[in-house]
């Protein structure tokens, strides 16, 4: 039974409006612009295997978790994870969990709308023309030209974060169920159309030879944990988002059957940006390892080089402002929930602090592609790091914690009885995957990298 019938904060219209919302934030600029950029830093090929695999053996468990933990509990991450603790009798520093997973959406939140600016000010570049028969240096000196000015990239990441706050502090239901309806298919259909162009640029092959084709010489202890950390952060896993999208989910929904649908769609789109990105890097002589700008300094040669170009490069940038804004409001709902729930705060007061924290903390990734790009802390600007820490290290562990807690912790009658499992053996499959498989593979990543072990 679960401790409330339902949430205070709502609940979806439908187990599709649950789909779409989830998927809504699964898809988003992880599958679009960090997918192919960490895909082309890693060499390709055998980091795509790790990266499925680890969808397939920790993401999907992990996410079936997520959900069932949320739907338990109804309440923000932090109060759920108290309460659930609490009513087995086990301590309720579990909720340290759901704080770490406010403080990880918020480091998350400020550089994704920085880079979610990028995308619109894009919508209008493209809008303008300037794209029209683009060489691959005017396509990469339009880019330098954005990020090296730090008054666009805050005035950009101000309307993103505007734009997230104003979701978010009409709730759960209003205005996201229908964003996502209409625009998740408009995108994709688009994809289709850039991977038709791709297959006509004359590099496909090599683009398809890239992302397929395993070398495992080229992959690290290091790309192996950048690849569990994409798998978590391109499903939305770990902190939480998850977990209190799934405390809105009706009762009745299947939950393994929903994650799997999620992490499929997800999984799809990311590999078609992959196919579509590719082989416009390869035709043009450029850089797979090109980092964080490779979409914006590859697509506009695409586009400047199609009929109706412009047209599409606009509603291509439109989209991709789209997907990121569903993935946003599912970063800071668990912190905006809290504080409605603890601080008797009414949601757009909750929106506004919230917000106006993370801008202001979007700040540092803004002038770490200008004025301090100079200033590295291990090596890594303050974006990189912010995105090292938070994908590689806090979303793994909070993953590991939820997989600990989800089959440790609760007990079985409720977790079976959450799930309702078509068959017994679907359920025991997914026990032994969290009770063993995700907590191992978490653990031997981290001692890889860290140099405890030695597989790679
Ligand atoms: N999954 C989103 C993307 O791929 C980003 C995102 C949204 C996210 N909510 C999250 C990442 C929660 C980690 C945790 O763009």
């Amino acid at each position: 039974m679960s401790l409330l019938r339902e949430s205070i904060h709502g609940q979806w219209s439908s187990r599709w409006a649950f789909i779409l919302a989830a998927t809504g934030s699964a898809v988003g600029l992880g599958n679009i612009w960090k997918f192919p950029y960490i895909a082309g830093e890693n060499g390709g090929g055998a980091f795509v295997i790790v990266y499925l695999l680890c969808i397939v053996a920790i993401g999907v468990p992990i996410m079936i978790a997520e959900v069932m933990i949320g739907r338990h509990g109804r309440q923000s991450p932090i109060n759920t994870m108290r309460s659930i603790a609490i009513g087995e009798g086990k301590s309720s520093y579990w909720q340290i969990l759901g704080w770490s997973g406010v403080l990880a959406g918020f480091l998350i939140l400020s550089y994704y709308s920085v880079i979610a600016g990028w995308g619109l000010a894009y919508i209008f570049r493209s809008g303008s023309g300037v794209f029209d028969g683009v060489t691959s240096d005017g396509a990469a000196s339009i880019f330098n030209g954005l990020v090296g000015s730090p008054e666009s990239l805050i005035a950009w990441h101000s309307v993103f974060m505007l734009m997230t706050m104003m979701v978010v502090s009409r709730g759960v239901r209003g205005g996201l169920e229908k964003a996502v309806r209409y625009l998740m298919p408009t995108l994709f259909v688009l994809l289709i159309v850039l991977v038709g162009y791709a297959m006509n640029s004359g590099a496909f092959d090599q683009g398809v030879k890239f992302l397929f084709a395993a070398d495992f010489s080229k992959i690290s202890a290091n790309s192996v944990l950048i690849a569990m950390g994409h798998a978590f952060f391109t499903l939305s896993l770990g902190m939480g988002a998850i977990m209190v999208y799934g405390s809105y989910l009706p009762k009745d929904t299947s939950i393994a059957k929903t994650a799997f649908i999620v992490a499929g769609a997800d999984t799809v789109v990311a590999l078609m940006a992959g196919l579509a990105i590719f082989p416009i890097v390869f035709a043009n002589q450029l850089e797979p390892g090109a980092g964080p700008g490779l979409i914006f300094q590859t697509l506009p040669i695409a586009f400047g080089h199609m009929p109706g170009g412009a047209f599409f490069g606009t509603l291509f940038f439109i989209l991709l402002v789209f997907a990121a804004w569903t993935s946003s409001i599912s970063l800071i709902e668990p912190a905006v929930a809290w504080l409605v729930e603890n601080k008797n705060m009414s949601r757009q007061r909750a929106c506004f602090w919230t917000g106006l924290a993370t801008w202001f903390m979007g700040l540092g990734t803004v002038f770490s592609f200008n004025i301090w790009s100079d200033v590295k802390f291990f090596d890594k600007t303050f974006f990189d790091l912010l995105d090292y820490l938070t994908s590689n290290i806090m979303l793994p562990l909070g993953g590991l914690a939820i997989a600990v807690f989800a089959a440790w912790t609760m007990n079985t009658v409720t977790t079976r009885s959450e799930l309702a499992m078509v068959n017994e053996r679907s359920f025991k499959l997914w026990r032994f995957l969290v009770r063993y498989v995700t907590p191992v593979a978490v653990i031997i990543v981290f001692l890889n990298v860290v140099g405890l072990l030695d597989f790679t």
